[in-house]
């Protein structure tokens, strides 16, 4: 009688779903875990199989059917269809093998699902904010699933990972990221929010596939452009004025001049420029220790220059200026390479963000060019002594064995980050790396490689990727209440991972933390981030302490609760 009662009082809310209705909402099913009370209550006696059982003993049978599956994109839909049914569930099976199945949900594979989207999709989940229904975007957001919603995810679909135009099948990108915002952040599922802006695409393949479920449209560009964008924006504004709105995979062109629009009016941030350029900074910090050599004193080689390269150049940039450089001298510890060579003073197509890193065309007149005049990698190491080389061009297989060798044969402990995605792109493979510089590299990843045995060591791989921000960032402005995300934000995100790096303690350690530990490292950063909120002005003051207690107290964990109202 006392536990019908406290039902009866969990339930005290007017929508309380029954029988199917209850089965079919994912945020509040149980599926073989509702108790004999809970299936007498809520009428589900005949629905689900008899037998009782708990959280623990559903993620042995879910884990059973993953390892059933073939392949990753069988194994990705298995997973969304998991999320879709039963989001406790999804959670915790997620947790339980974070490291096997982060690269299922998101990068890499995450790139297969939006090429195939239209041939997998099942459900709804998240908004579509489409071309032509520009003039009704306030009344899409109030179709939302949920009323309250903390993270917006959203993307246009157009520079998907390294793999380019998705068209809509861009959305599995922000849908994939606020599972890990809820993974590793710890921010409540039922407070995210994935959006496609659908403005066309340019994917001839897309565009010609009967089955494409996106606007079948080439894409908007210009003025037109950007005033949908400005009418999304005003409409989150109006509608979700608190919510945090993250900007995905949008093409260079677009993402600097919208981050640079919006920034300071509005919780806003563009992971692919600021969130890369954070865990770079994060694991670099973490590397110089081991390499000898402070971050002041590296000669850093950026090969590439769209908004991931540009973004932690500049995230770099700041840090040497914050260890005495002035910001002439920073900018002369840079040789930034993008698809017409070494970016220099000669050069006449090089957009304002690019001219900051345009080394004197008198540094480099003697220097040996290609037919078509440009200063290729392969020149630029030759010629200075890089410490450090970045990959952030999509070029798959760039760092090729001479231009490694070269590097290596000049600095003893060189470090090498491939950092593009999905793993096709990256500019070379970690055992490759090792090899070529007789176990010398220090090597961070963009996507997941292997731990590499040489000689009889095992060096493990880290993966830089931007997960070890973006969810931590997510956890700290909404913990601490900020209003906006700055610059000092992100710095401070990055010095607190970097202050987690297991090579600090052990030079033969991984460069970044492992995936097991990163809820713990979120919460530390967003600790971080919500102190340097308070000192920027963007957050309301409280004490340190309040401050962690906001964070535990914010970070979801997935568990059942008694009754029906399992997750809210
Ligand atoms: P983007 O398309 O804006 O930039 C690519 C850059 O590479 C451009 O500057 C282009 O000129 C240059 N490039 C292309 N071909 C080249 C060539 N043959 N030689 C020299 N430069 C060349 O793309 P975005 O957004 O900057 O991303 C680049 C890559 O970084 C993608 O693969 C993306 O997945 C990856 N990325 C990885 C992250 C991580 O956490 N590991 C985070 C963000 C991006």
């Amino acid at each position: 009688m006392a536990t019908q009662q406290r039902l009866i009082r969990e339930l005290d809310f007017p929508e309380a779903p029954l029988g199917m209705d209850l089965l079919d909402r994912p945020e509040l099913n149980k599926g073989t875990a509702f108790t004999e009370e809970e299936r007498t209550h809520f009428g589900l006696h005949g629905l689900l199989p008899p037998q009782v059982e708990i959280l623990d003993e559903q993620v042995v049978r879910a884990y059973e059917a993953y390892q059933r599956k073939d392949d990753d994109l069988e194994r990705h839909i298995f997973l969304r269809a998991l999320q879709d049914t039963n989001e406790v569930l999804f959670y915790r099976l997620l947790l339980d093998h974070i490291e096997e199945m982060t690269p299922i949900i998101y990068t890499p594979t995450v790139a297969l699902a939006c090429e195939q989207f239209s041939h997998i999709y099942r459900r709804p989940r998240g908004l579509f904010v489409s071309y032509p229904l520009r003039d009704s975007i306030p009344q899409l957001l109030r179709n939302r699933p949920n009323k309250d919603v903390d993270v917006i995810v959203v993307t246009d679909g157009e520079r998907i990972l390294g793999i380019g135009d998705q068209g809509a099948g861009g959305l599995e990108i922000p849908i994939g990221k606020l599972s890990l915002y809820t993974l590793i952040g710890g921010i409540h599922p039922e407070r995210t929010l994935p959006i496609v802006l659908d403005v066309g695409t340019n994917n001839a393949e897309r565009l010609k596939d009967p089955e494409y479920l996106g606007w079948r449209h080439e894409r908007v560009t210009g003025q037109d452009y950007f005033d949908f964008v400005d009418q999304f924006v005003q409409a989150v504004r109006d509608e979700l004025p608190r919510t945090c709105l993250q900007w995905e995979d949008f093409a260079t062109p677009h993402a600097r001049p919208i981050l640079q629009r919006y920034h300071d009016q509005s919780l806003t941030f563009n992971d692919d420029i600021q969130g890369t350029a954070a865990v770079a900074l994060g694991a670099l910090l973490g590397v110089v220790k081991v390499s000898g050599r402070s971050l002041r004193a590296q000669q850093i080689v950026m090969f590439g220059a769209g908004s991931a390269g540009i973004g932690v150049a500049d995230g770099l940039r700041e840090a040497m200026k914050g260890e005495g450089l002035s910001e002439q001298e920073a900018r002369g510890h840079f040789w930034v390479i993008d698809n017409n060579g070494l970016l220099h003073s000669g050069r006449k197509d090089l957009t304002p963000e690019k001219s900051v890193y345009a080394q004197p065309e008198g540094r480099i007149s003697a220097w040996p060019r290609t037919s078509n005049g440009h200063v290729g990698l392969a020149d630029v190491i030759g010629k200075i002594e890089a410490t450090v080389l970045i990959g952030l061009s999509t070029v798959g297989g760039a760092f090729n064995e001479a231009i490694i060798r070269e590097m290596a044969r000049k600095v003893h402990r060189p470090i090498i980050f491939p950092l593009s995605n999905p793993t096709t792109k990256s500019e070379a493979n970690a055992d490759d790396l090792i090899r070529w510089t007789e176990g010398r590299a220090l090597v961070a990843t963009g996507s997941p490689f292997a731990p590499v045995n040489y000689r009889g060591r095992t060096i493990p791989i880290a993966q830089c990727n931007n997960v070890y921000i973006f969810p931590a960032m997510g956890l700290g402005v909404v913990a601490s209440g900020a209003r906006r995300v700055t610059v000092p934000m992100m710095l401070a995100a990055a010095r607190r991972l970097a202050g987690n790096s297991p090579a600090l303690k052990d030079a033969s350690a991984p460069l970044l933390p492992p995936l097991t530990e990163l809820r713990r490292v979120a919460a530390e950063i967003a600790v971080a981030v919500g102190i340097e909120a308070q000192k920027d002005g963007v957050a309301p003051s409280i004490s340190e302490d309040e401050l962690h207690r906001r964070v535990q107290a914010t970070q979801w964990t997935p568990a059942y609760m008694t009754g029906a109202h399992t997750t809210i």
